[in-house]
């Protein structure tokens, strides 16, 4: 069946289009297991993640240990300076989630990244002690254990405290992230060289042992005192030092006000699955339903994989869905957002109905944000998904945003700040590091969340958990975890397969059509570029970790070959 916008598709049409999609995606097999699986960016994060399953922890439990062990050993994005969102779904059906973003610090005003000119200075708001948000990792793992965590809070700390203590095996593209990094390791850490830098000089390599003696310090002290340990004592006075030193802007203040929020997830469906995700502050819930619900008329199995056809389908629900996006979502704290408006059935129906017949693209300039909403003007992340034994699942997504943040590491703390102060909107239409613009939605304000693309999400199918999925990437991430969707419901792929095919993604602006390699057949860029499409070849980009729930139970992990991502399980 076609959109409703869309004329009947000729069975001649058809097979022409048919032609120019792309085979399905070759990939390792995927892991199976039988109770229990943990799929994160990092293998020994995964590892930990399993021995806690295995002792007798639960999803949440294991959640909470492979964020830490993260922390450790994926200084790009995993983390305790930085934020995150994670979602989960109880073996009893119901489900929450955990807003565990960063604020910006009571200091910060909404023209703060402006120059006499009124013209946003990137630099301020990408690296730098003025780019960090106060952080809320700490308080969000805390958060979840206290509330639904089995095991105790040191046992789940200590693997990260002995990984940063003994160090670790650098990875061949941990390795080079590290080696990339180091002149802005130098050149935001003149107080003493953070132990990034590799000892005596010179390049990493990969097998090289990196150890965190100050990060090793910092995560005892939150092993023994929880919260404390990172916002009050020690770890705070050594990061308020290091504001004062570099003219950032957290307060004791504003670290005693960091609170994680539980917030009502966003629901939906999508064929015969229900959808669960994440709400606002992240956009990616709302955008992600958003493109659902203009997808869900379109047989886009019949349509073909990555054929000019479905490739038209998917990029105008994403644009219509970045452009909304732009214009109307913010912290919902500071402003109403029109969630329900967003989500409405008849609104994306009549989204859909703009989409271009038989093919063709719509341009970004004449799609703007849906009309009458009142009211409004406005990489590096980490993904993991964990299934437990019991059927408990948890669908976390964490970040520094750039890769290592803003770069800067606490002296006598060790570990890095996030610089995720680049997420809110600097100026009024003016991009940010991942081209994304914003308005008066989410623009700075203190103690405000800024806006967030991550989109941790679980479907389910008669009641059971069907799909935990998730993605860093930025912008990329709602349109990544869309694909994994598609994939699974619309074309039958395998877990490995999903996270292994080549993606595209279309955010509204810049009106273009990023391909990863291998994405599109040759032929078919040139079709979608004479219905208007601008495809634009692209660096790999996203590392989607998921799980796939097989009929009989069994667990199909599927680990994003584009990183050093692992799944684990028994
Ligand atoms: N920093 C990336 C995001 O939150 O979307």
């Amino acid at each position: 069946m076609a959109c409703s916008a869309e004329r009947p598709v000729t069975s001649t049409s058809r097979a022409f289009e048919g032609s120019l999609g792309t085979p399905p995606p070759k990939a390792a097999a995927p892991k199976l297991a039988r109770y229990a699986m943990v799929v994160s960016a990092h293998p020994e994060a995964s590892k930990i993640g399993t021995q806690i399953l295995q002792r007798g922890g639960n999803a949440y439990d294991a959640a909470v240990a492979v964020q830490f062990a993260l922390a450790v050993v994926l200084p790009a994005a995993g983390n305790i300076g930085g934020g995150g969102f994670l979602l989960y779904r109880d073996r009893n059906g119901s489900a929450g989630s955990l807003d565990f973003r960063e604020t910006a610090p009571s200091g910060a005003s909404r023209d703060m990244y402006l120059n006499e000119k009124g013209e946003p200075v990137t630099a301020l708001s990408t690296a730098g002690a003025l780019a960090v948000g106060t952080p809320g990792t700490v308080a969000g793992m805390v958060t979840l254990h206290r509330q639904l965590g089995k095991l105790s809070w040191p046992a789940l700390l200590q693997p990260a405290v002995a990984l940063a203590t003994k160090g670790f095996a650098l990875t061949t593209k941990e390795a080079a992230g590290l080696n990339h990094a180091k002149a802005d390791f130098a050149k935001y850490n003149t107080h003493g060289a953070p132990a990034y830098l590799r000892p005596g000089g010179g390049e990493w390599q990969p097998g090289d042992t990196l150890r965190l003696p100050e990060l090793a310090r910092t995560l005892t002290r939150i092993r023994d005192q929880g919260r404390a340990g990172f916002y009050k004592g020690e770890t705070a006075r050594l990061l308020l030092a290091e504001m004062k030193r570099s003219g950032g802007l957290i307060s004791q203040a504003d670290l005693d006000a960091y609170r994680a929020k539980w917030r009502e997830p966003l629901r939906g469906r999508y064929r015969d699955y229900d959808v669960i995700t994440m709400a606002p502050p992240s956009s990616g819930g709302v955008a992600l339903l958003q493109m659902l619900q203009m997808l869900e008329p379109v047989d886009l199995a019949q349509t073909g994989y990555h054929t000019p056809l479905a490739v038209h389908y998917i990029t105008e629900a994403e644009r219509r869905a970045y452009a909304d996006r732009a214009t109307y979502l913010g912290d919902p704290d500071f402003g109403l957002v029109p969630t329900h408006k967003l989500l409405d059935v008849d609104y994306n129906k009549q989204r859909a109905g703009s989409m271009r017949s038989r093919g063709r693209a719509s341009a970004s300039a004449d799609v703007t944000a849906g009309a009458n909403l009142p009211g409004y003007e406005s990489d590096q992340t980490t993904h993991f998904s964990i299934i437990d034994a019991l059927g408990n699942a948890v669908s976390c997504t964490t970040t520094l945003n750039g890769a290592y943040g803003s770069k800067v590491v606490v002296p006598g703390a060790g570990f890095l700040l996030n610089n995720e102060m680049d997420d809110f909107s600097a100026k009024a239409g003016s991009p940010n590091s991942y081209g994304l613009t914003g308005g008066a939605a989410n623009a700075i304000a203190p103690g405000k969340r800024m806006l967030s693309s991550m989109t941790p999400t679980i479907l389910t199918r008669n009641g059971r958990v069907a799909l935990v999925t998730g993605t860093p990437g930025g912008s990329t991430i709602i349109t990544s975890v869309l694909q994994s969707i598609l994939g699974i419901v619309d074309y039958g792929f395998n877990a490995q397969q999903v996270v292994t095919a080549p993606r595209l993604h279309h955010q509204w602006l810049p009106d273009m059509l990023f391909v990863e390699a291998g994405a599109l057949l040759p032929a078919a860029q040139d079709t979608l570029r004479a219905r208007g499409y601008h495809p634009q070849p692209e660096l790999p980009w996203g590392r989607l970790d998921i799980i796939h729930v097989l009929p009989d139970g069994t667990l199909e992990g599927g680990a994003d070959p584009r990183g050093d991502d692992t799944a684990a399980g028994y």
